[in-house]
């Protein structure tokens, strides 16, 4: 059952503010001096990656366009992904030509990105590349080349800095663990 009180759910902080402020920096200074004399074009996908895209974009100093996806995974349960994935907002601008990353929050089993890898391909890029946030790989069904990784995680559920339980929880500016009875069901 939840609480009221967000944080009073929260059992561990598993990555701090700090260190999410610090990591994204130099992901910022490493895409700048990989990307210098280029411009590209980030694919947030929504609603998870929200608060890395927004943190991600202004430390990254080479001029950037931005685009958002939004996709649900259905099937799943509230902590599983079921691998099929839906298109419930697709890009505003063609993509023909341009160098893009896509900027997500977490790879679990990899399903989502590799649908969205193979889709966003068809549109032609000049170069796709990936980066995320977080990256679980203890449960990976399907490779998923990572240009780009803030941290590796244990196979444990996540909610925080925009990833939810039930939709709650994005607002928490850490990444933390949920008390085993906020699953209990109600
Ligand atoms: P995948 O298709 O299994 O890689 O799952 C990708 C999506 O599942 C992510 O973009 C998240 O929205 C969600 N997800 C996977 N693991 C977690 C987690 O630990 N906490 C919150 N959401 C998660």
């Amino acid at each position: 059952m939840r609480s009221p009180d967000l944080v009073a759910d929260v059992a561990g902080v598993l990555v701090s503010e700090e260190q999410i402020r610090a990591r994204v920096a130099e992901l910022g200074a490493q895409i700048s001096a990989d990307y210098a004399g280029r411009e590209l074009t980030l694919v947030s996908v929504l609603k998870g990656s929200l608060p890395f895209m927004a943190d991600l974009m202004r430390a990254i100093t080479i001029p950037v366009s931005i685009d958002l996806m939004e996709v649900s995974s259905y099937g799943g349960t509230a902590t599983e992904s079921s691998g099929l994935v839906r298109i419930l907002k697709d890009l505003s601008s063609s993509i023909d030509g341009r160098d893009v990353m896509i900027v997500e929050d977490i790879i679990d089993t990899g399903l989502t990105l590799n649908y969205l890898i193979r889709y966003l391909r068809g549109k032609n890029p000049r170069s796709l590349h990936i980066c995320t946030l977080l990256d679980k790989p203890a449960r990976r069904l399907v490779d998923i080349p990572i240009d780009y990784l803030g941290f590796t995680i244990p196979d444990q559920f996540v909610i925080g800095y925009g990833l939810d339980y039930g939709e709650h929880y994005r607002n928490l500016p850490f990444i933390g663990v949920l008390k085993p009875e906020v699953y209990a069901a109600p």
